[in-house]
C-alpha cells in the first residue's frame, strides 16, 4: 500500500525559504523530528522532499541511485568551479571518470603519503609558540592544503611555496564564491557581468594557468617514452589513462585534479577543527586520547603501522564526525522517473535533500545525540550503529573516495598535535557552525597551546 508523504507548508509568506535560510540545521532536525522516515516541504518555489529512515535513504543511495543523479542546478553551480570532475559528473561519464582514479586512491598509494602527511603535522606544531592563542580553524586549513598539494601534484610548500599558495588560495576563494552561488535563490547565467561572476572568472584564471603549467610539464614523457611516476596522485592520473589508452585531455585533467583539491581540503580541515572543538570540552575524553597516544607512540613520530593501535583516535575523529559533520548535506539528488522507495512513491522530477547532520542528531538512530561520546565507536558499540544512519562520508557509487586518505590524515594530525600540545578554549567565543557547502566554525576555534615538554612531569 503506497504511504501519503506528508507535507510541511510553512506558515512565512517565503514558505520557510527565511527558516531555511537562517538556520538550515535547526529547520531541517526539528521537522525530520516531526515527521518521522519522510517528509517534503516548499523552500520558495519548489518543493523539496527530505529522507531520513536509513531503509530509504539506501534506496536512494544505493540501490536506486540510476533513477537519483545529482541535481543538475547543484551539479551546474559546482561545475562552474570544478569543471565536469568527479564531483560533478554524472551516469557513464561519472563510471569512466571514477574508474580513473580508482587507482590514485588504492590503499597501497595512500599509505605512501603516511609519512608526508605526519612530516607536515610535525612542521606545523614546530611554529607553535608555547602558551600563544592560536586559530585552530586556520592550522587545520593551512596544513591539510599543504598535504593535498604535496600528494597531488609532488609540489612541495618549502620549494615552491608561491605556486602552492596561489593554487590554495585561489581554491579558496572560489570555494567561498561558490558557497555564495549555491545559497543565492536564482540561478544568474555566468555571462552576466555581476561582481560574483566577475571575481570567479579571475579566480579561475589565476588557478588554471597555475595548474595548467605543472599539467604540461608532467605530461611530457621521460627518455624512456613514459610518463614518470612520482608517486602523487596526479601520476596516477596519467598513468591510469595510458594503460587504459583513453586520454583525458588537459581539461579533464585540470578538472580531475581541481576536484580533488576541492574536496579534499576543506573537509577534512572542518573534521579535525570540530574534533578538537570537542576535546576543548571534554577534558576525560581528551586525558584518555593522550593517554593512549603516548603510550603508543612514546615520542616518536606517527606513522602508518601506528594507526592500528591508535583506535580510540579513530572513535573520537568518528564521533565528532557524528556531532559535527563536514558535508552536513549531500548534493542534491533528482527523481529522473516515478519510483517507490519503501512504500512511499516519489515523483519524477523531485529534488530529494539527505543531510548526514539530520540522520546524525535523530534520537532513533543515536541515543542522547548531543552528547560527545567516542564509545559509540568501539568495536562491541559499532555494529549496532544502524547501517546507512551515520553517512559523513556518503554512500553507494558517489560514496567519497578520498575517505581512506581523510581518515589516515585526520589521525595522523591529531596524534601529532595531542602528542606535542595541551589544548585549552579560549574562553568567552562564540561557536557557530557555518553549513554552507561544508560546515565550519563562523568565528574559527581559538585554542591556547601549551608545549608538553614544558609541562613539568608532576603537573
Ligand atoms: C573528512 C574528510 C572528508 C569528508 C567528510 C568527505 C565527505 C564526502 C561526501 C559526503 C561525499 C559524497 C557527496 C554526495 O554523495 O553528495 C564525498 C565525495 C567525494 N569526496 Fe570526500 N570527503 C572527505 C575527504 C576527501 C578527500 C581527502 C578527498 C580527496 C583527496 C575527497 C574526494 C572526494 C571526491 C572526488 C568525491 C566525489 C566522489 C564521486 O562522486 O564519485 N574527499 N566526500
Amino acid at each position: 500500500m503506497t504511504r501519503e508523504i506528508p507535507i510541511h507548508y510553512g506558515d512565512s509568506f517565503f514558505a520557510n525559504g527565511s527558516s531555511f535560510t537562517n538556520a538550515p540545521l535547526d529547520f531541517l532536525l526539528g521537522m525530520a523530528e516531526t515527521y518521522p522516515e519522510i517528509f517534503k516541504f516548499r523552500l520558495g518555489p519548489m518543493t523539496v522532499t527530505m529522507v531520513t529512515k536509513p531503509e530509504l535513504v539506501r534506496e536512494v543511495l544505493v540501490t536506486k541511485s540510476k533513477r537519483f543523479p545529482k541535481w543538475e542546478r547543484d551539479v551546474k553551480i559546482l561545475g562552474r568551479f570544478l569543471g565536469r570532475g568527479l564531483v560533478t559528473s554524472q551516469g557513464d561519464h561519472h563510471k569512466k571518470q571514477r574508474k580513473m582514479s580508482q587507482p590514485a586512491f588504492h590503499m597501497k598509494r595512500i599509505i605512501s603519503y603516511a609519512d608526508i602527511m605526519s612530516n607536515y603535522a610535525t612542521d606545523m606544531v614546530d611554529t607553535w609558540e608555547d602558551q600563544s592563542v592560536i586559530d585552530i580553524s586556520q592550522e587545520m586549513l593551512r596544513v591539510t592544503m599543504y598535504i593535498v598539494t604535496k600528494t597531488i601534484f609532488d609540489v612541495d610548500k618549502e620549494v615552491m611555496v608561491d605556486q602552492a599558495n596561489r593554487i590554495g588560495e585561489a581554491i579558496h576563494r572560489l570555494q567561498q564564491l561558490t558557497d555564495q552561488d549555491m545559497s543565492t535563490p536564482i540561478d544568474l547565467p555566468e555571462w552576466l557581468p555581476i561582481p560574483l561572476n566577475i571575481k570567479r572568472r579571475r579566480e579561475r584564471k589565476v588557478l588554471d594557468s597555475a595548474i595548467h603549467d605543472i599539467i604540461t610539464t608532467r605530461r611530457q614523457p621521460g627518455p624512456d617514452g613514459r610518463i614518470e611516476d612520482r608517486g602523487d596522485l596526479l601520476s596516477m592520473l596519467l598513468l591510469s589513462q595510458e594503460e587504459d589508452d583513453s586520454f583525458l585531455t588537459a581539461q579533464e585533467l585540470r578538472d580531475q585534479v581541481v576536484t580533488l583539491f576541492g574536496a579534499g581540503h576543506e573537509t577534512t580541515s572542518n573534521a579535525l577543527t570540530w574534533t578538537m572543538y570537542a576535546l576543548g570540552q571534554n577534558p576525560d575524553v581528551m586525558a584518555k586520547l593522550q593517554a593512549e597516544i603516548d603510550d603508543v607512540l612514546d615520542g616518536r613520530t606517527p606513522n602508518y603501522q601506528d594507526l592500528a593501535n591508535l583506535p580510540y583516535t579513530e572513535m573520537v575523529i568518528k564521533e565528532a564526525m557524528r556531532l559535527h559533520p563536514s558535508v552536513w548535506s549531500l548534493n542534491a539528488r533528482y527523481a529522473t522517473e516515478d519510483t517507490m522507495i519503501g512504500d512511499y512513491k516519489i515523483d519524477a522530477e523531485s529534488v530529494i535533500f539527505i543531510a548526514p547532520y539530520v540522520l546524525h542528531h535523530l534520537s532513533e538512530h543515536f541515543e542522547n545525540p548531543k552528547t560527545f561520546d567516542p564509545e559509540r565507536f568501539s568495536t562491541e558499540n559499532e555494529s549496532n550503529i544502524q547501517k546507512y544512519s551515520y553517512l559523513p562520508f556518503g554512500a553507494g557509487p558517489r560514496v567519497c573516495i578520498g575517505q581512506a586518505f581523510a581518515m589516515m590524515e585526520a589521525r595522523l594530525i591529531l596524534a601529532t598535535m595531542i602528542q606535542n600540545y595541551e589544548f585549552e578554549m579560549v574562553p568567552d567565543q562564540t561557536i557557530t557552525p557555518l553549513p554552507l557547502i561544508t560546515m565550519s566554525i563562523q568565528e574559527g576555534l581559538k585554542m591556547k597551546v601549551t608545549n608538553r615538554a614544558q609541562v613539568p612531569a608532576f603537573a
